[in-house]
């Protein structure tokens, strides 16, 4: 089927996506960061676009174009982050969190870059929590019926990990990828389960990350409320 054919099923919905990865800074000059690249979240605001939704997207750091129609809102930080997913999220049908937030930030920022001194060994780096953005999202559903869906890059146990890992979410739908040699980081394809908290279980075969994009918007499209 052409995009086309398939319609407009999130028309007059409100979408927010997150996409690409935060950065934490230690310095002016430097971060802890991951290696996500914000495809399969960029994909996902576009496929909602096509089938016509309001769509914003949340973008950490993806080097990647906007996409057309698309509300994007950059963000470095987690903790910016999570306030634009809430902001945006007050009356949004869906919220896919498909950045990889970083789970700890340095727990001080130097003003000033840091320096080495002669003679002296590194001080170590301690690091905070930072706040869990889709558990307080699944916790809180901001709009009654909101849809809210995770994603999750396994290597072990990849099954079991992600049925546990939707329970202590609350979300309804955890996309669990495994971490793999070709999949995932910065490629083209993806291979997934998408889990469902109703225990559904929807494999999406090694594709094009448009097709996991499609699927995902499928799953959630069968689980708004009726469009008031
Ligand atoms: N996530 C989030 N806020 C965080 C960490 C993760 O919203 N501080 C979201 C991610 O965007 C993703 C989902 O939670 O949609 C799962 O991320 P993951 O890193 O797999 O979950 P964690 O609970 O951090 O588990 P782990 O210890 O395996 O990293
Ligand atoms: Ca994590």
């Amino acid at each position: 089927l052409a995009r086309g054919d398939l319609g407009q099923d999130l028309a007059g919905r409100h979408v927010v996506v997150s996409a690409g990865g935060t950065r934490e800074p230690l310095d002016p000059v430097r971060f802890l960061g991951n290696r996500s690249s914000g495809k399969q979240g960029y994909a996902l605001a576009r496929s909602a676009a096509a089938r016509g939704a309001r769509v914003t997207l949340v973008s950490a750091n993806a080097a990647l174009p906007e996409p057309a129609g698309v509300d994007v809102v950059p963000v470095g930080t987690a903790v910016q982050l999570r306030e634009a997913v809430l902001k945006a999220s007050a009356d949004a049908d869906a919220v896919v969190m498909a950045a990889a937030v970083a789970d700890f930030r340095p727990g001080t920022y130097a003003a000033g870059k840091i320096k080495k001194k002669d003679g002296q060994e590194p001080a170590p780096i301690a690091l905070v929590r930072n706040p869990d953005i889709l558990a307080e999202i699944a916790g809180e559903r901001p709009r009654p019926g909101q849809v809210v869906v995770g994603f999750a890059a396994e290597t072990d146990d990849v099954l079991a990990n992600g049925r546990a890992k939707l329970e202590r979410k609350g979300c309804d739908l955890l996309v669990v990828n495994e971490v793999g040699e070709r999949k995932t980081f910065g490629s083209e394809e993806n291979e997934a389960v998408v889990l469902g908290a109703d225990g559904s279980e929807t494999p999406v075969p090694y594709g094009p990350k448009e097709a996991l994009a499609d699927t995902v918007w499928d799953l959630v499209a069968e689980r708004l409320p009726e469009n008031s």
